[in-house]
């Protein structure tokens, strides 16, 4: 098997990040069936198309490259990861997985070495939350979590459908064919970035994951009164800026409070209104991210801060609205998925730590159908949704060979 090509991954991760939506800001920005995504489409299948691998599309445009294995009547093995970004994201989440995939499977078709299973590389539409709000998209089609009618319900922050940009661009046909169930996918395998600090730190090339950590998403809205910032005096005030600060720093020491870090919660999405310097915000609409690793304390979060709201309610007089959007449970890779990948890296004498994901990845999502298990490599500095995400092209090229065998023995197992 040769290693995976230096020029294919650099290349690729060079021209994903020309799709962007923000180009006069810093990082990338593409979220789904924006122009950006849609010319990332047409890249990704043309790379597919030149590796010699059949080629096909979902009806919400998840993108799929197939490698025929020996006996087709059984169940392939699935690789890959997502291409979208968060507004202002790195070049690397996401990315790496889909070229990695690909290129594990030309790796694969090259070295003519035999296996058994169809081996599949997916790249998932919308792995991001940015433009509807709910992560994993495209895996949640294909889990059968979401289907065709919630496209009509689910709606970006222009109010426009998920119904009607798929169809705008060409999706939504043959919906009744996407989703899967246990036993039509024999195993999924993802490399990623691992997002955080604790590689590098350990100066460990590649991570391999036991857990992965879930979100819940709550979305809210206070509603106070919109008054004069001068002549309303502070006690005569239904202030829903102070009412939102405090729900803030709530969510904030909870989180802190369970001493662990795969317990987080975060407000990065806020909307004031009328949002002027000299009045009293009426209006403040937010979106809550917690994480777990654990079922029970995520939801003991989302319990806790809706009491939270009540009592705001009774203190400051404002309105508090809110809407779980998400409640994902944790998943854990299948162990002897992690047993077959800690042979690779024994074999290939790459030092290797297995540990849990903070962030979720379509595989949380696969991991409900078949044998799930990750690849890590490391993050720069830990940084990640953010310009400043880097991963050396070295550490990339471990990663993808990894995969890559990793991959190729799981197509040739009758059972796991
Ligand atoms: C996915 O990128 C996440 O937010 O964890
Ligand atoms: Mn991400
Ligand atoms: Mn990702």
């Amino acid at each position: 098997m040769n290693k995976a090509d230096r020029r294919f991954m650099e290349e690729g991760i060079k021209t994903l990040h020309t799709f962007n939506s923000t180009p006069d800001q810093p990082g990338n920005t593409r979220y789904i069936f924006t122009d950006a995504d849609m010319k990332a489409r047409e890249y990704l299948k043309s790379l597919i198309e030149e590796a010699g691998l059949e080629l096909y599309e979902d009806g919400i445009g998840n993108i799929f490259g197939v490698l025929r294995g020996e006996d087709r009547s059984l169940a392939p093995v699935w690789t890959g990861s997502h291409f979208d970004t968060v507004i202002n994201g790195g070049m690397y989440d996401g990315v790496v997985g889909s070229l990695g995939a690909i290129e594990s499977l030309k790796l694969i078709k090259e070295s003519g070495e035999k296996h058994l299973r169809d081996i599949v590389a997916v790249l998932f539409t919308s792995e991001e939350s940015g433009r509807y709000g709910i992560g994993c998209l495209g895996s949640h089609f294909i889990t059968g979590e979401l289907g065709f009618e919630d496209t009509k319900r689910i709606k970006d922050d222009e109010g426009i459908s998920l119904y009607d940009t798929m169809t705008s661009r060409g999706y939504g046909k043959d919906f009744e064919k996407i989703a899967k169930k246990k036993g039509d996918i024999f195993a999924f395998l993802e490399l990623h970035i691992e997002q955080g600090p604790i590689l590098e730190k350990q100066g460990i090339p590649i991570g391999i994951v036991t857990g992965i950590t879930a979100p819940s998403y709550i979305s809210v809205s206070i509603k106070g009164e919109q008054r004069h910032a001068g002549s309303t005096p502070m006690n005569a005030r239904k202030d829903s800026m102070c009412a939102f600060a405090e729900i803030v720093l709530e969510l904030e020491a909870y989180a802190k409070s369970l001493g662990h870090p795969n317990f987080c919660a975060t407000v990065g999405k806020v909307n004031v209104s009328p949002n002027a310097s000299n009045v009293i915000p009426g209006e403040v609409r937010f979106t809550i991210d917690l994480r777990g690793i654990e079922a029970e304390p995520k939801d003991k979060m989302t319990e806790n801060i809706i009491k939270f709201f009540d009592y705001l309610e009774a203190k400051r007089g404002v309105k508090i609205e809110y809407h779980i959007d998400a409640n994902d449970k944790p998943m854990f890779s299948d162990e002897k998925l992690v047993d077959l990948v800690e042979g690779v890296c024994l074999d290939k004498k790459l030092p290797y730590l297995k540990m849990n994901s903070g962030a979720y990845h379509d595989s949380l999502m696969m991991a409900k159908l078949c044998p799930m298990a990750m690849v890590f490599v490391p993050s720069r500095d830990g940084i990640s949704h953010d310009p400043g995400e880097y991963t050396s092209m070295e550490e990339i090229l471990e990663g993808v060979d990894v995969l890559c065998e990793s991959v190729l023995r799981a197509a040739n197992l009758k059972k796991l």
